[in-house]
């Protein structure tokens, strides 16, 4: 079976607890780095990867994101009547043409497997995406998911993001043990949701960025909850790796943990530095207050 990823799935069903009070209207998905919303990094990484097909795993909660995605009709009639052709290209391509957004939703939060098993009835059986948006990964060169996709079309495997972290650290993560490394990657052989640094394999981290046989559906199903109480998708992945070869691969990039505040305010400064109109006075802005 061919491993090329068209479709891909964003789990944004999270209550965002971390960033309350600004979650208790605003979904964390929609929180900006600079000028966008998380979900829009995540969203063209996914498409750059060459997914057309994007699937939010949503609840009642979450309308801004289904909004966010829709036609703006109003905004861009104003804009085209004011002749502001950069801002309604910049509108208009939150999702090019070719690419369509499907909401499903997850009616009861049981974890991050059950999020995704919620998207089974649009995958179907074929490999497929898996991005947390909560994990903003920046790249000088390909995104971290066109990585993978590269990866799983040539090992015809499924592939799963990792990144060392500090011993200290396995309990907020998936961690995962492998056989040899050959470059940026390795097959893995256990993988074990969130375990205390005595007990962890390794400390070798899964990030936001998963390429799934959709052979993990059945799997999910049949997923008991684990950690937390939750369905993991850890778990799904372990039953996985007993049927198909699944790699872990340390892609090439930089994560900022957005799902913290100190990850948000480092995504922050990282990308406004990037911006050619605002990075001088970002670096301005900077010294003058780390000289107060
Ligand atoms: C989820 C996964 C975990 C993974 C992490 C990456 O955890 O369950 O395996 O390492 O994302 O960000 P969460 O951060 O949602 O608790």
């Amino acid at each position: 079976m061919s491993f090329r990823i068209r479709k891909a799935v964003f789990p944004v069903a999270g209550l965002g607890t971390r960033f309350l009070p600004a979650t208790k209207t605003v979904p964390k998905e929609m929180l900006p780095v600079v000028d966008k919303p998380l979900i829009q990094y995540a969203v063209d990484e996914a498409i750059e990867a060459g997914c057309d097909t994007l699937v939010f795993v949503t609840n009642r909660y979450k309308h801004a994101v289904a909004d966010y995605f829709d036609k703006a009709y109003e905004l861009e009639v104003k804009l085209e009547k004011s002749g502001k052709t950069e801002l309604l290209g910049m509108i208009r391509d939150v999702l090019p043409r070719h690419v369509r957004a499907i909401f499903v939703t997850q009616a009861e939060a049981l974890g991050l497997g059950h999020a995704v098993l919620c998207a089974r009835p649009v995958i179907g059986d074929e490999p497929f995406a898996v991005l947390l948006p909560d994990d903003l990964i920046w790249n000088k060169g390909p995104g971290a998911l066109r990585q993978m996709a590269a990866l799983a079309e040539r090992e015809s495997a499924s592939v799963i993001a990792v990144q060392d972290v500090p011993p200290d650290q396995t309990g907020s993560y998936g961690i995962v043990a492998t056989g040899d490394v050959q470059g940026r990657t390795a097959q893995i052989n256990a993988i074990v949701e969130k375990p205390r640094p005595d007990v962890a394999p390794s400390n070798l981290a899964v990030v936001g960025r998963y390429v799934l046989s959709g052979r993990i559906f059945d799997l999910l199903s049949r997923t008991r909850p684990g950690a937390g109480g939750e369905i993991q998708l850890t778990d799904g992945i372990a039953a996985l790796m007993k049927e198909e070869r699944v790699l872990a691969h340390r892609f090439e990039g930089k994560r900022f943990d957005c799902g913290s505040r100190i990850g948000l305010v480092e995504a922050t400064i990282e990308f406004a530095l990037q911006h050619d109109d605002l990075a001088e006075d970002t670096r301005e802005i900077m010294r003058a207050a780390l000289a107060r």
